[in-house]
């Protein structure tokens, strides 16, 4: 039986590390992915950005207000017997801890603290809540697609229910971009090119390349990236639509997958960030 399916705490575990000496568990932490149909958390080793045993979902709830979000994710961190710190992903602006936007989540979360939400559910241990694209950004740029970029500026983008986007020059995060709301020819980048933007439309995947493209376009007049990286969970697909793409920037398909969101929520609060 894993440690985790043990129900025994991993923040106090001992761990055996790669020299095989047995030392106190600095490598694991926690990360938290709220989406819009699932909350999905993991104990995550750091060392090499994969999960510790598996991860465990539980429905978003419905209305998916900040308090029952909250209630989620203790449930989660209880499955495991996590006690540690816990980094949480939202599909929002998150600034100075406040949640400063809500395009595609509950309108109630907009102006809460993040830090008053999770705080008392989570026993009041150190949460980091850092927006989605910014986490799986942070995960591709160290485990990823990224990783072997060691300077220049690099934006991944998640193509999902909306265009989430990760900022980074010389591997410094520029937080909160929001790319997918930049209006392109009138129209947000979202609203053009999302993956539900072609579910919505019955667009082929040559046809919604196509509109892809036009927003790459659009991103590299104005930041000149060295990379773009592709996420969200048509980034599967990478092989049959990236080809496709008739932008100049070189465009690479996530290597983590779905699992970018948890690495990166449990990266932000290791590192202690400040969103
Ligand atoms: C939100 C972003 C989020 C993205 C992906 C957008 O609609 O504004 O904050 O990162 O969707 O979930």
């Amino acid at each position: 039986m894993s440690d985790a399916a043990s129900g025994e705490s991993l923040s106090t575990v001992t761990y055996l590390g790669a020299d095989s000496t047995l030392s106190p568990s600095p490598h694991v932490g926690f990360g938290i992915d709220i989406g819009g149909s699932g909350v999905k958390g993991a104990i995550v080793d750091l060392r090499t950005g994969e999960f510790v045993g598996e991860r465990h979902r539980i429905d978003t709830p419905r209305p998916a207000t900040p308090d029952a979000v909250a209630k989620v994710c203790r449930e989660i961190t209880d499955h495991f017997g996590w006690t540690g710190p816990v980094g949480i992903t939202l599909p929002t602006v998150v600034r100075d801890g406040i949640v400063r936007s809500a395009a595609n989540i509950d309108e109630s979360w907009c102006g809460v603290d993040s830090q008053e939400v999770f705080g008392p559910p989570l026993g009041g241990r150190a949460v980091t809540v850092i927006n989605d694209a910014d986490a799986a950004g942070l995960a591709e740029l160290r485990y990823g697609g990224g990783r072997d970029v060691e300077s220049g500026t690099v934006i991944l983008l998640t193509f999902g229910t909306g265009i989430g986007s990760a900022l980074f020059h010389d591997g410094g995060l520029v937080p909160n971009t929001e790319f997918g709301h930049l209006e392109i020819g009138g129209r947000e980048a979202e609203a053009r090119a999302s993956a539900k933007a072609r579910d919505d439309h019955g667009w082929s995947l040559k046809k919604w390349s196509r509109k892809v493209s036009r927003v790459l376009e659009h991103y590299e007049r104005i930041f000149s990236p060295a990379l773009f990286i592709a996420g969200g969970g048509i980034s599967r697909k990478g092989d049959q639509w990236i080809p496709m793409l008739t932008n100049e920037t070189p465009v690479v398909a996530a290597r983590l997958r779905n699992t970018a969101g948890i690495v990166g929520a449990a990266m932000a609060v290791d590192e202690g960030l400040r969103m």
